[in-house]
């Protein structure tokens, strides 16, 4: 039934039952991974009833069958996993994390003489984490007496978000905690309010959409950083595990993944070691076994 949106007043948020909140459930982790929990069920009712009426739909299980049929139901599911999951970020999330990747990259470009390094940013969001990134290494290039690069790919499961980020536009309360020097060195004035990051750091970053529920899809080998944090704290944890171990396979010999505190527990394989260092969790894959 599709109801013309002038009559949409006449229409309040309409209650899931149990048989439809246990179908959009299980979708969206098969989908996605995130679990949902019965608390979240107002949550999942609001976003839906948004959308709904957005494309002039009044019944969940429509809906449903619409998101099943063909093209036009991937098209339409972009749009709503947008609105279905969570995209809390800031710059610089969790510092000692980053302190960590600059500890380890200043080991290779110095200790190594590496030239290049490339990093992972997984589940981006709207690409603060990613651009956090570029920022340290950045700095850490500048400092190098010979020629360094780095490359930074930032993958995420919605395309609105990645679009935001490629954008790299943002609020400036969103810089408020950032150190000046990151925003005087970085951004640049976009229109009053609002800051954009500068083009060399932007052209260092490649968002692309890439599900981690669909791993061996992604292009990406040899990384040197891999950077997940709290994307799989939605995830059952055997799906968390059978994650990082993917990830694992990315990193090159030496490489390092950094996860969010406690994210991931009761896991490990015998070519990784835990990495000691200040508040994070952290495993670098060993040279050789
Ligand atoms: C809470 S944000 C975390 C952002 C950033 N990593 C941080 O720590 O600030 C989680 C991100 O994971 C993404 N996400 C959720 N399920 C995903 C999936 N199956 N594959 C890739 N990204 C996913 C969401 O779209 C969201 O942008």
């Amino acid at each position: 039934m599709s109801v013309p949106a002038e009559q949409w007043s006449f229409y309040g948020k309409s209650e899931l039952n149990d048989e439809q909140f246990n179908r959009w459930r299980a979708l969206l982790e098969d989908r996605t991974g995130m679990q949902l929990s019965f608390e979240r069920k107002s949550f999942l009712e609001t976003s839906l009833n948004i959308r709904m009426r957005e494309i002039g739909c009044a019944d969940y299980d429509i809906y449903y069958d619409k998101l099943m049929s063909g093209l036009s139901g991937e098209v339409e599911w972009a749009t709503l996993v947008d609105r279905l999951t969570v995209q809390e970020t800031s710059f610089f999330r969790h510092p000692g994390s980053y302190e960590l990747v600059v500890d380890y990259c200043r080991k290779l470009y110095e200790d190594e003489g590496r030239k290049d390094i490339e990093l992972w940013s997984v589940g981006c969001a709207t690409g603060e984490e990613a651009y956090s990134l570029a920022m340290v290494l950045d700095e850490l290039v500048s400092e190098q007496s010979r020629k360094c690069y780095y490359g930074i790919t930032a993958t995420d499961i919605s395309l609105p978000a990645l679009a935001k980020a490629r954008d790299g536009v943002y609020a400036a309360r969103r810089l408020e905690r950032l150190d000046k020097h990151y925003v005087d060195q970085y951004f640049e004035t976009a229109e009053p309010g609002r800051s954009r990051v500068i083009k060399r750091l932007k052209e260092r970053v490649c968002f692309a959409r890439i599900n981690v529920l669909d791993l061996r899809a992604a292009p990406m080998q040899n990384v040197d950083v891999v950077f997940c944090q709290n994307l799989l704290i939605y995830f059952q944890s055997w799906r968390k595990k059978d994650i990082v171990t993917q990830l694992a396979d990315r990193l090159v010999p030496g490489g390092i993944m950094v996860l969010g505190v406690g994210e991931v527990i009761d896991w490990k394989r015998p070519d990784l070691e835990r990495i000691q260092f200040k508040d994070t969790l952290a495993y670098r894959k060993r040279n050789q076994l």
